[in-house]
């Protein structure tokens, strides 16, 4: 059996790529129904950065084809354009990705927070739906760990960023002056959240929150100040402000080129900042065309993204060393996964054994006492752990060999099916 993964992610897909493969949390269970009549199990991983199905198999080419058919059904691409923005990791090298992310090592912004609970999630929705085995579970369950360990450990989260705070700094270093500016931010989910308190953090006076939930946007506006505008208004909002940034999950665009031009006829000689950062993206792309009108979107943080990656090497080489020693922990339990089946059935069949000779004994002796029938069971359970003692240490002993005892080991106990111990 191998662990395996086949994704896309922000290093090898641009946001207008990967936007079509963003599969939101409420839609996950619906993913991974799609997938289970040809996958058994498998977990879906979709941030803003990546989207990724971890999974395990014994025949990868058949897994991998499942899979690279339900990414392109999403992208809706070409074979050749499929094959340029996904990547395939095997074994070992699949696994230390996933503990990379979890460790925030693999996002755009170095040691963000939210992926870990996204790593977490994850497997939960995908237990939910049944598709998770031991492997996938313990790799899942370790990169949770490993991103724990790495924050707590060294200082790659210390006065943390995110990808909304990395937004807030995009504005600033683009306008003249934030805190004399007026910020909308569309959005009161986390995303939203984080941009607002970036925002009054550094010092931005005017604040307005979009949101679809009266209830939700209010609390937001208790908790952080600024003022609630709703949804379907956004257009009398667009006159006055600077700054807007995006952070909906949104299926379609919140802002499109009608609703931006008909505000900027009204204010010609105001710029207007808008740094989308929701992966489908808010903001139709042609509103970069408006004259006046700067927009961003999640990729153009990258540059940012890369300064704060700088600040953080050595915090980065110690999360490193902390990935290599979980990755040690992994491999040796991933060994003992492989020959637990082997040991098993080579134990299932002595006890089988033995208990049939003992019933056998048993039945032809005289009535025999409680204490007697003990000693009996007892001694027969001895010479079966005696007689396997040595060869179970020697599997164990070579378990990392690069020679793969398990076919005769199967033919000295003629061992004719192995169950496995994956569920
Ligand atoms: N979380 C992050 O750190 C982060 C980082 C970078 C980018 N992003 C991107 O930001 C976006 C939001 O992420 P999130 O983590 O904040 O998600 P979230 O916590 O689930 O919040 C989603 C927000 O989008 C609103 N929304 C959902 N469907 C909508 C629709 N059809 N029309 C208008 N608004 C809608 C929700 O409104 P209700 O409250 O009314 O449901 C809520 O305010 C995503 O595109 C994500 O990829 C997030």
């Amino acid at each position: 059996m191998n662990i395996c993964l086949v994704g896309i992610n922000h290093r090898t897909a641009p946001v207008a790529i990967r936007e079509k493969a963003a599969i939101r949390t409420a839609q996950l269970d619906d993913a991974l129904q799609s997938l289970h009549p040809r996958l058994s199990h498998g977990v879906i991983l979709s941030t803003c950065n990546r989207t990724e199905v971890y999974y395990t198999t014994d025949d990868d080419s058949d897994a991998k084809t499942v899979i690279l058919g339900f990414l392109q059904n999403l992208l809706d691409v070409s074979d050749t354009v499929l094959r340029k923005h996904t990547y395939v990791l095997n074994g070992e090298a699949s696994v230390e990705h996933l503990f990379r992310i979890a460790s925030g090592l693999d996002s755009m912004v170095t040691g963000e927070y939210e992926v870990l609970g996204q790593v977490r999630q994850a497997l939960e929705i995908a237990e939910k739906a049944k598709m998770v085995n031991l492997p996938l579970r313990h790799v899942f369950q370790s990169a949770v760990r490993t991103g724990r360990r790495v924050r707590k450990e060294t200082g790659i989260s210390k006065n943390a960023f995110s990808t909304s705070s990395v937004a807030v700094d995009l504005a600033a270093s683009i306008v003249t002056c934030l805190e004399g500016c007026k910020m909308l931010v569309v959005g009161t989910g986390e995303a939203g959240r984080l941009v607002a308190k970036a925002a009054k953090d550094r010092g931005v006076s005017h604040i307005a929150v979009a949101s679809r939930s009266r209830e939700r946007g209010l609390k937001l506006t208790k908790t952080l100040g600024g003022m609630l505008v709703s949804l379907s208004n956004l257009v009398a909002e667009l006159h006055s402000c600077n700054i807007i940034v995006t952070c909906s999950n949104a299926p379609h665009f919140v802002l499109d080129v009608t609703k931006v031009d008909m505000a900027m006829r009204k204010r010609p000689e105001l710029p207007l900042v808008i740094i989308d950062i929701a992966v489908p993206r808010n903001v139709e792309p042609a509103v970069g065309q408006i004259n006046n009108v700067f927009l961003y979107n999640i990729d153009d943080l990258a540059s940012i993204s890369e300064r704060n990656r700088y600040r953080r090497k050595s915090a980065v080489r110690e999360a490193e060393n902390i990935i290599a020693a979980e990755m040690n922990k992994f491999n040796s339990w991933w060994q003992d996964f492989k020959i637990r089946p082997l040991i098993s059935a080579i134990m299932d069949k002595a006890e089988k054994i033995r208990l049939a000779q003992l019933n056998r004994t048993v039945k032809k002796m005289p009535s025999l006492s409680d204490r007697e029938l003990y000693s009996l069971e007892m001694m027969t359970r001895a010479i079966i752990t005696k007689i396997l003692k040595d060869p179970i240490r020697f599997l164990k002993d070579n378990r990392d060999s690069d020679y793969d005892y398990t076919d005769i080991v199967k033919e000295l106990f003629q061992l004719s099916k192995i169950k496995r111990d994956d569920e």
